[in-house]
C-alpha cells in the first residue's frame, strides 16, 4: 500500500474556544522508529483507527490492528509530572486529522466487540470514569452499593455502565425530562431532575437504605454541585471529581467546614495510567458493554460544529467525530 504524504488536520491558532480552530492541509512527518501511522476516524485526545504503517523498532502493533489512543504516557504507579507534560492533543499532536503519526506508547487495542467510533471513546470519557469508581486502591466500587452521577455527558454514561455491570445501583441527575428516560434506558435505578429538585442531595441520600447516602459521587459539576453532593454522600463515603463544568464560582462553592463534617474523602480523578486502561478494556469484553454514543455524528469538516453541539448540552453520551468513512 502507498503511503499518504498530506493530511487534512485542525489546528489550534488561537486558544479562544472552536473559533480558534482552523482547518488545513498538512505534510504528514516521516515515521521514527519507534512511532505508528495510523489512518485516524475519530481525533483529538481520544481517537480510535487502524494501524497502517509502523517504524522499525515498533513490537506491539502491525498494520491491520484496531488501536485508540492513550493521552498520557502514565503507565502505572503515582502520577508524575512527566506524564502530564506529554499529553496526546496537547504536547503531542492528537487525532483531529485524517492520518496521526503517534508514538507507540500513546497507542492500545481495543476491545473486540468495540467499533472505530465506540473505541474513540474510551481513552478520556471511559478511562476518566473507570479511575473515578476504581482509582483507588483498596476501594473498588463494590456490589450493591450505591453511586451518584451527574448529568447525560460521556464520563457519566460510562459510570452508569460501569457500576451496573458491577452491581451496584445507581441515582443520577440531569436537567431535562427527555435525558431522564435515556438514562433510564442506559440503567440509571433513580433519576432526578436538578432544575426541578435544586436541593437533590437530600432527595438521593432519601433513596438511599436507611437514608445513609451514596458511596461514590462522581462529580461533573464542581462548585455548586459539591454542595449538593457533599449532602449525598454518606459518612466515610467517596466523592470523585471529574469535572468543573458547572464553572468555580468560589461563593457557590462548600467551605472547609462544610467538607470536615461530612467525614468523607474527596478526590480529584483524571484519566487514570495504562494499568487501568487495560483493566478496564478486560471488563468491557468481558461484560459486553458498549460505550453510549450521541445519535448524531459529525464529519472532520464540521469539527466546530460538534464543540458548539457539546456546550449546548443537547447530547445524550459521546459527541464524536467521524474522520473517515467506515464504523
Ligand atoms: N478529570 C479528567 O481527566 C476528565 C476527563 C474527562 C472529562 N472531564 C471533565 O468532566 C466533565 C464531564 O465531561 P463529559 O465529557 O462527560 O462532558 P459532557 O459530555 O459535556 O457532559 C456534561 C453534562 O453534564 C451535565 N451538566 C452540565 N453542567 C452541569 C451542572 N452545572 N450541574 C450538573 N450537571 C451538569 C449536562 O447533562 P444534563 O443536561 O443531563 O444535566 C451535560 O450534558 C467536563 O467538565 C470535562 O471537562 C475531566
Amino acid at each position: 500500500m502507498s503511503l499518504p504524504e498530506k493530511t487534512k488536520q485542525w489546528v489550534v491558532e488561537r486558544f479562544d474556544g472552536p473559533s480558534g480552530l482552523e482547518f488545513k492541509e498538512a505534510d504528514i512527518p516521516p515515521l521514527g522508529n519507534h512511532d505508528v501511522l495510523i489512518k485516524g476516524v475519530v481525533p483529538v485526545s481520544d481517537g480510535s483507527g487502524v494501524v497502517i504503517s509502523i517504524g522499525s523498532d515498533v513490537t506491539s502493533f502491525q498494520p491491520g490492528d484496531k488501536v485508540a489512543t492513550v493521552m498520557s504516557p502514565w503507565e502505572s504507579g503515582p502520577l508524575k509530572q512527566s506524564n502530564i507534560d506529554r499529553l496526546l492533543g496537547n504536547a503531542l499532536h492528537g487525532v483531529l486529522q485524517e492520518y496521526a503519526v503517534v508514538p507507540e506508547q500513546h497507542l492500545i487495542s481495543i476491545p473486540q466487540n468495540l467499533s472505530f467510533i465506540e473505541g474513540s471513546t474510551l481513552p478520556v470519557a471511559g478511562l476518566a470514569a473507570w479511575n473515578a469508581i476504581n482509582g483507588i486502591q483498596g476501594r473498588p466500587l463494590l456490589p450493591g452499593q450505591w453511586v451518584l452521577t451527574q448529568g447525560t455527558g460521556g464520563v457519566s454514561t460510562f459510570v452508569i455502565l460501569f457500576a451496573k455491570a458491577m452491581g451496584a445501583n445507581v441515582i443520577a441527575t440531569t436537567s431535562s425530562t427527555e435525558k431522564a428516560e435515556r438514562l433510564r434506558e442506559i440503567g440509571a435505578d433513580h433519576v432526578i431532575n436538578y432544575k426541578e429538585v435544586p436541593e437533590w442531595g437530600d432527595r438521593a441520600k432519601a433513596l438511599t437504605p436507611g437514608g445513609e447516602g451514596v458511596d461514590v459521587v462522581i462529580e461533573i459539576g464542581g462548585g455548586a454541585t459539591l454542595k449538593q453532593s457533599l449532602s449525598a454522600v454518606k459518612l466515610d463515603g467517596l466523592i470523585s471529581v471529574v469535572g468543573l463544568r458547572g464553572g468555580v464560582s468560589p461563593a457557590e462553592q462548600p467551605v472547609l467546614l462544610d467538607i470536615f463534617f461530612r467525614f468523607c474523602t474527596i478526590r480529584i480523578a483524571i484519566v487514570g495510567p495504562q494499568v487501568q486502561f487495560k483493566e478496564m478494556n478486560r471488563f468491557i469484553d468481558s461484560k459486553g458493554i458498549k460505550p453510549v454514543i450521541d445519535d448524531r455524528i459529525f464529519k472532520l469538516e464540521e469539527a466546530k460544529d460538534a464543540f458548539e453541539y457539546l456546550e449546548s448540552m443537547g447530547h445524550v453520551g459521546k459527541v464524536c467525530i467521524k474522520v473517515v468513512n467506515g464504523d
